[in-house]
């Protein structure tokens, strides 16, 4: 068998008032917000996708030292501050959340960590231009797959299939990441047979660099709990629901389902580059961090729920 590595990201949370304190085994200290508030600008409290990426890099800290990382879709911050905290020289953090920006700076401070080694930038990936490109960058984005109509939210809209950002970030990688460097982007995605939906962005855009998807599921969920799950949490958006539907399920089938991944981008390599599944959850990245859920009814309703706006 192989070795797993272990996880070194088990947390306590503490309430403090209307947000919560994540304090990790090595001493950092995250704010968020507690979950689904009534508000579109929430700063999303830290699960699972977080953690595998936490874990990866306490894991790797060779990888990390004195290197300059971005996190974009950063939220709180954790993922980046994590990345400092692993002895990473310097983190750049940037959402499009001015909230997000004031609970970054908020959580560095109290880790101590200096002024020069963290940005708190408030601004889009659409159109943010990076002082130099990054040696690493480690990404949580909105990857909610969202029916067009819906209003959904900030924090989880992820377009129709849920890659639109995933999308844009890839289609800048260029001017976002130096030749030798790498990505990590937690990813949900539909899958046709075995082909999740972002290998078409992959096959067209990341063509000279190796990218190794590893799922983080227990086990797959069919894409009609999640139909019915926008069904149920959406009535009044029926019409644009089964639009949405039909959209996917014409040019893809009625046999997709979901999973969860961590997209791995390497270095630019000379030879031409195609994605793999690498089935590698704990031994990568480690245990005790794979999606678990009772039912896929409860997985679909949670992820459908996340584009719930109040009012
Ligand atoms: C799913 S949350 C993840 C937050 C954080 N990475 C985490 O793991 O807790 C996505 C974040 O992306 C931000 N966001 C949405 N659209 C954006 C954009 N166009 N440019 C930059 N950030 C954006 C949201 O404000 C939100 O904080």
């Amino acid at each position: 068998m192989k070795t797993q590595r272990a996880n070194l990201v088990e947390r306590k949370v503490r309430e403090e008032g209307e947000h919560l304190l994540f304090e990790y085994p090595n001493g950092l200290r995250v704010k968020t917000e507690k979950p689904l508030r009534d508000d579109d600008l929430r700063i999303l409290p830290l699960g699972q996708p977080q953690a595998a990426l936490m874990n990866f890099m306490l894991h790797e800290s060779e990888l990390l030292e004195n290197k300059l990382v971005f996190e974009p879709f950063a939220g709180s911050g954790g993922i980046g501050l994590m990345a400092l905290k692993a002895g990473a020289r310097r983190v750049e953090l940037l959402d499009i959340n001015p909230k997000a920006t004031r609970f970054q700076a908020e959580s560095a401070r109290v880790n101590g960590f200096e002024p020069g080694q963290f940005e708190c930038i408030e601004g889009s990936i659409e159109t943010f231009l990076p002082g130099e490109p990054y040696d690493l960058i480690f990404v949580n984005p909105p990857f909610i797959p969202t029916p067009n109509g819906l209003r959904g939210t900030t924090t989880s809209k992820g377009g129709s299939d849920g890659n639109f950002f995933v999308d844009i970030m890839l289609s800048r990688l260029d001017e976002l990441l130096k030749p030798s460097g790498q990505a990590f982007v937690y990813l949900m995605q539909f899958v046709e047979g075995d082909r999740p939906l972002i290998s078409d962005s992959l096959e067209r855009i990341v063509t000279d660099r190796p990218v190794l998807l590893t799922p983080t599921q227990i086990e797959r969920v069919a894409f009609d709990e999640y139909y019915q799950a926008y069904l149920q949490l959406f009535p009044d958006d029926r019409e644009a629901i089964e639009s949405w539907r039909n959209d996917l399920v014409g040019p893809h089938g009625s046999e997709l389902s979901i999973e969860h991944y961590i997209a791995h981008l390497g270095p630019r390599s000379q030879e031409p580059c195609t994605w793999k599944i690498s089935d590698d959850l704990e031994q990568k990245y480690g245990e005790g961090l794979r999606i678990h859920f009772e039912s896929g009814r409860e997985l679909a309703f949670g992820r459908a729920f996340e584009n719930f706006r109040p009012g």
